[in-house]
């Protein structure tokens, strides 16, 4: 067993649980599985050089007036399109076509206002279903790091929490093999673990995670609104290998090298 001090892995299941203080210093992975994080690691996996998320449909405007050639603008609000805007928070419609080379201004009721949450911590990075394996692999050296679930409307939603626990997971998993001393889970960490194994166990048994995202707080309504496609795309796991961070300076997203 490597000689390491055992590293923290807490899980946050609402931004406004926790005072922004309370972030100071440490790695934070922000989730918004349905769908500001898919959409986010999404659009830079095909080719977008930045995405500068913005708490409102009105700051969204005005940092679209500065990139008038360059940037597309997206987001939701009720999750459909804003009017005006090119597009929504479909992940499905940010492909290599629609974004590649550009700036992706994006608004989102959730995901992007729980960035704004983390403002002080040491580094933000972008999580989702579809790159959980590479987010575990990039926060397995840092001694303390929070998953930040953002929520739907304010209330604590299954989808973030899931992706929290597979997060937890494959932490544990890696540790183990590659023997460095078992990581310290705080109980919402726990909690979070085993409601995903939960959820692993019916999949292994024949069930889908899309499924279980269906009849989560989050994908209720967008099944409701005719988004169902993504859902089954949000549910993926692994099919992305990139890790979006948020330069806290600069307060641009860009993928790390
Ligand atoms: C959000 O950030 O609020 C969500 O991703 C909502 C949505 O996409 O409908």
């Amino acid at each position: 067993m490597k000689n390491v001090p055992p590293n923290e892995l807490d899980v946050v299941f609402l931004p406004e649980s926790v005072p922004p203080e309370s972030l100071e210093g440490k790695t934070v992975v922000v989730v918004d599985v349905l769908r500001a994080t898919t959409t986010i690691i999404t659009a830079l996996s095909n080719g977008c050089s930045q995405v500068l998320p913005q708490p409102s449909v009105d700051l969204a405007r005005d940092t679209y007036q500065a990139f008038p050639n360059s940037a597309v603008i997206g987001g939701e609000r009720g999750g459909k399109i804003v009017d005006g805007f090119h597009h929504g928070n479909s992940p499905l419609e940010y492909t290599s076509k629609n974004i590649d080379g550009k700036t992706l201004i994006l608004t989102t009721t959730n995901g992007t206002v729980a960035m704004e949450h983390c403002r002080l911590a040491k580094r933000v990075l972008i999580g989702a279903m579809i790159n959980v394996d590479a987010i575990a692999k990039a926060v397995l050296d840092d001694p303390k790091t929070t998953v930040v679930c953002s929520g739907t409307d304010r209330v604590i939603t299954s989808e973030d929490v899931l992706f929290a626990g597979a997060l937890v997971d494959r932490v544990e998993i890696l540790c183990e093999s590659n023997q460095l001393e078992s990581i310290r889970l705080t109980d919402t960490a726990k909690i979070a673990r085993d409601h995903w194994k939960a959820v692993q166990a019916g999949i292994d048994a024949g069930g889908s995670l899309a499924d279980v995202f269906r009849i989560a707080r989050g994908g209720i309504h967008l099944v409701k609104i005719g988004h169902d496609p993504d859902i089954v795309y949000a549910s993926q796991l692994d099919i992305c290998h990139d890790v979006p961070e948020l330069n806290l300076e600069k307060w641009s997203i860009r993928l790390i090298e």
